[in-house]
This record gives C-alpha cells, structure tokens and sequence, in this order.
C-alpha cells in the first residue's frame, strides 16, 4: 500500500508547455501565474554531468542549436536559446539546470514532479545524480519531488540510492503484467498514465492496489473532470 501524499488536482506539464517555452523558468514562473500549484519537468544529465531540464535527447527541437545533450557540456548548453524556437519575446530564456529551477521553485513555493528522462545508456548515472540531488540540495520548504519515469530502471536505481524518494511509475500504453510487483517493490505513491489509457478499468484496477492515479497530457476541462470522477488525482495539463 502507498503512503497518501496529497497531490494537487493540476499539475503544470512542462511547467506552461501550451503558452510558453515548455521546461524553462519563463515556463514555470507562467504556470505559477496560472494558478498552478505543482508543475512537472524532465530531468536529463549533459555530457560532463550537470543536471538539466530538456525532454528530447536531441537539442535541435527547443534550441538554437543542433546535437545532443548527451554529448554536449554544459558550458555550451547553458549560452542556448531556449526560447526563440517558440516566440521571438522569450529569446532571452536558456535551458536551465536543475540548480537553477530548484532556486525558482523555492523562491514561488512551487511543487514538483521530477521525471528522470535519461539519455539512452545514461540511466545509471542520471538517476544518481537525480536521487543524490535531492537528498543534499532539495529545500525544506517545498514539499519533497515526485520522482517520476518510464524507465524502470532509472527508478530502481534511484530508490536504492535515496530510499526517501517518493515514486511515481509512468506507463504509456497498458500497465505491464508486472506493475503491481514493480510498485510494491518501490513503494510507489502513484501510477501516471496516459490519457489513452486512462478508461474506468485501468484506474479502479489502480485504485483497488491503493495507488493514486495521475494522468497526462489533459487539455480539456471536460475530460479533467470525467478523470476525476473515476477517482483519478490529478492531471498534468499544458493549460494549468
Ligand atoms: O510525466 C507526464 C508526462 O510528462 C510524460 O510524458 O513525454 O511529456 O515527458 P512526456
Ligand atoms: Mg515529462
């Protein structure tokens, strides 16, 4: 059974990915405008190990520049535009590390959703430099980070090197056969599902295990409410 931390209904995906450059702090700081409470980001490591906040593996897509993160160092990644890609009036955005966000989420008493979205064959370190971060440098006045993955692995490895974490097992497109031994093995807080698959069997199985049921990417407040009616906790929205 799963310790019931109280999540908010609304989670920031990305931080504002609909009307801002999504994982930046101009993004954050906008879903704390919003309204939102929690926001949710992916954590990857660059080439000489600094934590950063980026989704895809390739920094062609959210950047002004063309290679991957994983064999980029951080001292080019930090000079990026981060913000051009989507609107001219954010250029001045960079990508920031995870150092940088932790200061900004203390500074508005921002909640987080920590995803661990390792660079292929970095899910060992990644997620040890993730579960060490967090044990030394996670501030005492915000609540502690739902970690976050769809790699198993990486979630494994970091609950072996911080017990403490909170851990949330992210799936795309059914729950494996083997979820329900994964979770109890991790002593997980909660299944973050897909809209996809979030149907009314899928989150009362969940339920009737005693996890909470979080879901993503929601951006109609229709289908919000339907979700929490079955009991599901939160969604991560574009729109928060
Ligand atoms: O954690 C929910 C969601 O962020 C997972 O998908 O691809 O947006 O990281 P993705
Ligand atoms: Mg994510």
């Amino acid at each position: 059974m799963s310790s019931q931390i109280q999540f908010p209904k609304i989670i920031g995906h990305r931080g504002a990915k609909g009307c801002s450059p999504e994982n930046t702090l101009a993004s954050f700081k906008k879903a704390h405008e919003l309204g939102a409470q929690w926001v949710e980001l992916d954590v990857k490591e660059t080439q000489d190990g600094v934590l950063i906040i980026m989704h895809d593996d390739d920094l062609d897509r959210t950047s002004n520049y063309k290679g991957k993160v994983a064999q980029t160092p951080w001292s080019i990644i930090k000079t990026l535009d981060a913000g051009s890609w989507y609107s001219k009036q954010f250029s001045e955005e960079k990508i920031p590390s995870l150092q940088e966000a932790v200061q900004l989420f203390e500074s508005l008493n921002l909640g987080v959703n920590l995803e661990i979205k390792p660079c292929p064959n970095r899910e060992t370190s990644t997620s040890i430099l993730v579960a060490d971060f967090i044990k030394n440098n996670w501030p005492k006045k915000l609540p502690p980070p739902l970690v976050s993955s769809f790699s198993m692995e990486s979630l494994k490895i970091a609950k072996k090197q911080n017990p403490e974490l909170i851990i949330g097992l992210l799936f795309e497109n059914e729950l494996p056969s083997n979820w329900k031994q994964i979770a109890r093995e991790l002593n997980a807080s909660s299944i973050n599902i897909d809209d996809k698959m979030a149907n009314q069997k899928t989150i009362e199985d969940i339920l009737k295990e005693g996890y909470q049921v979080l879901v993503y990417t929601v951006n109609s407040k229709e289908r919000a409410e339907e979700l929490f009616k079955l009991g599901v906790s939160s969604i991560f929205t574009d729109m928060p």
